[in-house]
């Protein structure tokens, strides 16, 4: 990550037709090649913050900057070189009838040469490990697949910056694990800022530099994972928990009183945790200690 703000998110409030309020009090710094997550419990608003960053949204109050420029004063054709919002659902953003045809979409209508669209169409398939799949109807694509089409739809318009809600929704295990993997990849190779938005809290610590909570529209919490995670108490309060591995250590250190220095996000660092206390407690004095308590 460097130390240049692309996107500069000050939105006072937003309010939909309806008088709901979805946002409000948001104050949020996107840096360049930064990987950033937006957690948050349903109607907690992420998707209304991420149509707003994408300049879908116009009528709220505050500012966006993107690269220092007024998003509101952009262009769409502006705004879209540099950011793209992937679609919670696939089905929506989808429209072609095959993967080639829809991958060639945005950059078709950017005015490239039919060679430089084949090629960044191919570029694009290989990022997301679809190469195979150009000649393939949408409509046959699994769910995950059709995902990873959406962001090639992106990437091969040169997108730099891509905002994702809810990428890993509707996947399987693996399904989840591979997109987190392929979003990673395409942050600390190609340098794509990802901003994502999640209920995800047992994905999120493995791959994310930063991390921020949002709850009844407003940002309570940001910073490095192992900031942000607190007590289950505090995460219960934003309808939100730890993750499950935090969650078992929290509770045996807490409740069982076993030394632990530290809460684990993940089972990597569980597993050292562990070991470790392990051997604190294999101490010469442990069967007293244990004995004591
Ligand atoms: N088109 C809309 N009209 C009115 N209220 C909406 C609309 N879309 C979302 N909301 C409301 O705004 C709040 C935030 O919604 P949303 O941004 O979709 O949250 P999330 O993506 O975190 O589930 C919720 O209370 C929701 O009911
Ligand atoms: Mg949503």
């Amino acid at each position: 990550m460097e130390d240049i703000i692309r996107l500069a998110v000050r939105i006072d409030s937003f309010q939909y037709p309806d008088r709901t309020r979805a946002v409000s009090n948001i104050n949020l710094d996107i840096r360049k090649e930064e990987f950033a997550g937006i957690l948050g419990s349903n109607g907690s608003g992420k998707t209304t913050l991420l149509k707003i960053m994408d300049g879908l949204m116009k009528d709220f109050k505050g500012s966006v900057h993107l690269d220092g420029a007024d998003i509101r004063k952009l262009s769409p054709k502006e705004i879209y070189r540099k950011v793209g919002l992937v679609f919670q659902n696939p089905d929506e953003q989808l429209f072609a009838p095959s993967v080639f045809e829809d991958v060639s979409f945005g950059p078709l209508n950017m005015g490239f040469e039919e060679e430089e669209v084949a090629r960044r169409v191919r570029g694009a398939l290989r990022d997301v490990e679809m190469e195979d799949y150009g000649g393939k109807s949408i409509h046959n694509l699994s769910f995950g697949q059709k995902k990873r089409i959406c962001i090639a739809g992106l990437l091969a318009m040169g997108h730099e910056i891509l905002l994702l809600d809810e990428p890993t929704a509707g996947l399987d295990p693996m399904g989840e694990y591979r997109m987190m993997d392929l979003l990673k990849r395409l942050n600390r190779e190609k340098g794509v800022t990802v901003v994502m938005a999640t209920h995800n809290v047992d994905l999120v610590p493995l791959f994310l530099d930063t991390l921020y909570i949002l709850s009844k529209g407003s940002i309570v919490r940001g910073g490095p994972p192992e900031q942000v995670f607190t007590a289950p108490e505090e995460m219960s309060k934003v309808k939100l928990r730890l993750p499950q591995i935090a969650e078992l250590i929290y509770k045996l250190k807490h409740e069982d009183n076993i030394p632990f220095a530290k809460i684990p996000l993940t089972i990597g660092e569980a597993r050292r945790e562990i070991l470790r206390t392990v051997g604190l407690l294999e101490g010469p004095s442990a069967p007293e200690r244990r004995g004591g308590k």
